[in-house]
């Protein structure tokens, strides 16, 4: 079988360059001319007659990419692509996964059905799955889950001397108690109140768990960064050592990383589903096995 072709899509980083090797991918190319209006031209360089692609690309900020993202699929597909799978290492539009306020819409499901009509299959690591169980509650393409919690699990026993694993919040648990049994460390989970978009509330429900421990906070999604930092605030009241902050997905909206640094946060490490300086634990071993897999079946 021929191998696909990867095309990278607003993704620029060192997982690109590492999946292609590691994938052994023909790397495509694609680009986007925007006219002076503000509308999009996007041009295939590569031929891609016949040939499976992939698309790897980083979907934060989705809204300014959706478009761009479904004219390539259109594009490629007009061009003699037999089938077009996504990667996605972040998938937004996953938080807003009930209507929370009366007339609101649920963005995850629409925005579901959108990428199900232009894909074939997709691939994402730890998406928020919170309120659904699975994305195929919402997804009607095949869709591959890469869970970072082994190369994070391995990162802290490389990095940390007697961890305690915390998760700011109950939704955090399913992350905080793997890793916490593969790094053979005790667990924890804050109880977290959400006032609105920039204003949390947390409880760390019993601090004598903290003794002689370093404390590292694990997290999916760090956007605003106010779960970690009213975390980090918290361990500092009751005199706990300085804590590490672990986020799969390092969003980073506007200055979240400087402030929680000034929060005083010891370190703060993300994986590279996002670029991003804090970038240190690699998934791109874990999404080639993903992407191995699927192109086997
Ligand atoms: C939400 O439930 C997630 O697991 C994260 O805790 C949340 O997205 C973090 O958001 P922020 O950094 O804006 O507090």
């Amino acid at each position: 079988m021929v191998a696909p072709i990867l095309f990278p899509f607003f993704h620029d980083s060192a997982i690109v360059s590492s999946l292609l090797m590691q994938s052994h991918l023909e790397k495509g190319d694609i680009i986007f001319h925007t006219f002076p209006d503000a509308e999009t031209c996007v041009r295939v360089n590569t031929t891609v007659k016949n040939r499976a692609v992939i698309l790897l690309a980083d979907l934060t900020k989705p809204n300014d990419k959706l478009l761009p993202l479904i004219f390539s699929a259109e594009t490629l597909r007009a061009q003699g692509a037999t089938f077009i799978g996504l990667i996605a290492p972040y998938l937004p539009y996953m938080r807003q996964d009930k209507s929370f306020h009366a007339g609101e819409g649920i963005t995850s499901r629409y925005f579901a059905s959108l990428l199900s009509r232009y894909v074939d299959w997709l691939i994402t690591v730890d998406p928020h799955l919170h309120r659904y169980h699975s994305l195929n509650e919402i997804y009607t393409i095949p869709t591959s889950v890469v869970h970072a919690t082994e190369p994070i699990a391995r990162w802290i026993k490389q990095h940390v001397e007697k961890p305690l694993i915390i998760g700011p919040d109950e939704e955090s648990q399913q992350w905080a108690s793997h890793i916490a049994m593969q790094v053979d460390a005790p667990w924890t989970v804050l109880k977290k109140i959400r006032h609105d978009d920039r204003q949390v509330e947390v409880t760390l429900l019993d601090p004598t768990i903290l003794q002689n421990r370093i404390p590292v906070l694990v997290d999916d999604i760090i956007a605003t960064g106010k779960t970690m930092i009213e975390t980090v605030k918290q361990l500092h009241t009751i005199r706990a050592a300085a804590p590490i902050c672990v986020g799969v997905h390092g969003l980073f909206v506007e200055n979240a990383y400087e402030e929680l640094l000034a929060a005083g946060a010891l370190q703060v490490v993300t994986c590279n589903t996002v670029p991003h300086p804090s970038n240190g634990i690699d998934l791109s071993e874990v999404l080639a096995e993903a992407l191995l897999s699927l192109r086997a079946e």
